[in-house]
């Protein structure tokens, strides 16, 4: 296995649309196994394949508190959502910020695991938010994506800033 190196917000790659997986082949068990291990070392509870700068319909989560189960979700696609629920969400994209965002409460799920198996989640509360927060990296879209535009640019700038401290 393998820790893979997570890209940071404002970076451009995370705005990439991903596309449908149709190959359930070694490549991607290795991908996944490779995105669990990272996000358990991060430490994170969900991570999608567009911020290892995998652009395909892949996530990984796991909500649990002794971190032993671990979900892949493969071609997500919410057939219901239900409810309103604001929670404080961070993101391993955008390091050291945490903000109110405003959500569906419960989610019914379809997706596919790694053999390309359907299944379906009836998620709510912290699953239901993390399912929804990673399928949004899947289009692009990032938490930061839907608080005020002064607070995003406030956040862009430190970790710019960030990044060439870094660097130099
Ligand atoms: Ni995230």
């Amino acid at each position: 296995m393998a820790l893979l190196n997570i890209l940071h917000f404002p970076d451009p790659r995370l705005r990439t649309k991903a596309v449908e997986v149709s190959v359930f082949d070694e490549n991607l068990q290795t991908l996944v196994n490779d995105m669990l291990e990272t996000m358990y070392e991060a430490p994170g509870i969900g991570l999608a394949a567009t911020q290892v700068d995998n652009h395909i319909r892949l996530l990984v989560m796991d909500i649990s508190e002794d971190k032993n189960d671990p979900k892949v979700l493969i071609n997500p696609q919410i057939l219901s959502s239900e409810g309103d629920e604001e929670m404080d969400e961070g993101c391993l994209s955008v390091p050291g910020y945490y903000e109110t965002v405003s959500r569906a409460e419960k989610v019914h799920v379809r997706a596919q695991d790694s053999k390309g198996k359907f299944f379906e989640i009836h998620a709510d509360d912290l699953e239901a938010v993390c399912i929804q927060h990673e399928m949004d990296h899947l289009e692009g879209k990032l938490f930061v994506d839907y608080i005020s535009s002064l607070k995003r640019d406030r956040i862009r700038k430190k970790l710019e800033k960030l990044k060439k401290q870094e660097k130099s």
